[in-house]
């Protein structure tokens, strides 16, 4: 394929549900001359409370699934499945693919100072020992408590079934949660245990945890840094695509496009108007059968 053809193709991304937003929007913002293809398996979602081999068939079909669609690299905008699946797809598929993971390790090394660093996440990737060992791997000197927060991503998830009011749609419905007594306990519940080991930096190993910025940052207090790998995810692709000589050149041919598997495409396109704010995108359902029928091909 001639180079060119290969800069203008999109950059595949793919989450479990709309965690994997905030990682697309970041990549947005560094990259705005790239286009995009989105895929959320909402109606699977969550991965968390699965085992990581059936959540590595759910990363082979999608990755499938995107590489049918032209993408030139794929980003797994998930931690539970960058756990999961990341090396096999680095095995089995022939485009660059990226997890979130390490670079989620790698900003909690550079934030902290007292070298006591905490990681929120799924039950699966805390049970994986992703973020501890990527983060040792770097400094192997840094102490790492680990917590699961699964209630977090059925918050995350369930702001898009629930009705907003107000005005400000899921998103501002998410950062009012900040002063809600009833998320805040939930929150205290799960954060005091890791403010008790006197960390100063404290990863959102899961990428829906983002959309809780407000109320996290609020709990753990303003002498924690709160990280997420977004912004570190969207250098890695970057850097990935200049090396190769595959960034897209000119904005105007880029578009957005987003998949689900969710049965209600109305509550999807809602976190997608909210996170993308002017851009036009197409969005479409998929089905489960024409995921698994990729699988067997
Ligand atoms: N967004 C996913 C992650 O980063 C997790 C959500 C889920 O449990 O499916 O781990």
């Amino acid at each position: 394929m001639a180079s060119n053809d290969r800069k203008s193709r999109p950059i595949g991304i793919f989450d479990s549900g709309i965690g994997g937003l905030t990682v697309a929007k970041a990549i947005a913002e560094k990259l705005p001359n790239e286009s995009i293809w989105y895929f959320g398996d909402s109606k699977r979602c969550p991965y968390g409370p699965r085992p990581l081999e059936e959540t590595r068939g759910f990363v082979r079909q999608i990755c499938s699934w995107l590489l049918e669609h032209d993408v030139k690299l794929i980003i797994i905008a998930c931690n539970t499945a960058t756990a999961a699946g990341l090396e096999m797809a680095q095995r089995v598929f022939d485009v660059p693919i990226l997890g979130v993971v390490e670079p989620g390790a790698r900003a909690a090394m550079r934030a902290t100072r007292s070298r006591r660093v905490g990681v929120i996440a799924t039950t699966a990737t805390v049970e994986s020992g992703a973020y501890e060992s990527a983060i040792k791997r770097l400094d192997a000197g840094i102490k790492v408590f680990s917590a699961a927060t699964p209630k977090f991503v059925d918050i995350v998830e369930e702001s898009l079934h629930s009705k907003h009011s107000g005005g400000s749609g899921p998103l501002g419905a998410l950062a009012r949660l900040a002063d809600d007594p009833e998320h805040i306990e939930i929150a205290n519940g799960y954060l005091h245990p890791l403010k008790e080991r006197n960390i100063d930096t404290l990863v959102m190993g899961c990428t829906h945890f983002p959309f809780l910025e407000p109320l996290i940052s609020q709990v753990m207090g303003p002498e924690v840094q709160i990280i997420s790998s977004a912004t570190e995810t969207a250098n890695d692709v970057y850097e990935t695509l200049e090396r190769r000589g595959h960034l897209a050149k000119s904005r105007s041919d880029a578009f957005y496009r987003f998949a689900t598997t969710a049965d209600d495409l109305g509550d999807f396109e809602q976190v997608i108007k909210a996170t993308f704010e002017n851009s036009d995108f197409t969005l479409e359902g998929v089905g489960l059968d024409e995921l698994e029928a990729l699988t067997t091909k």
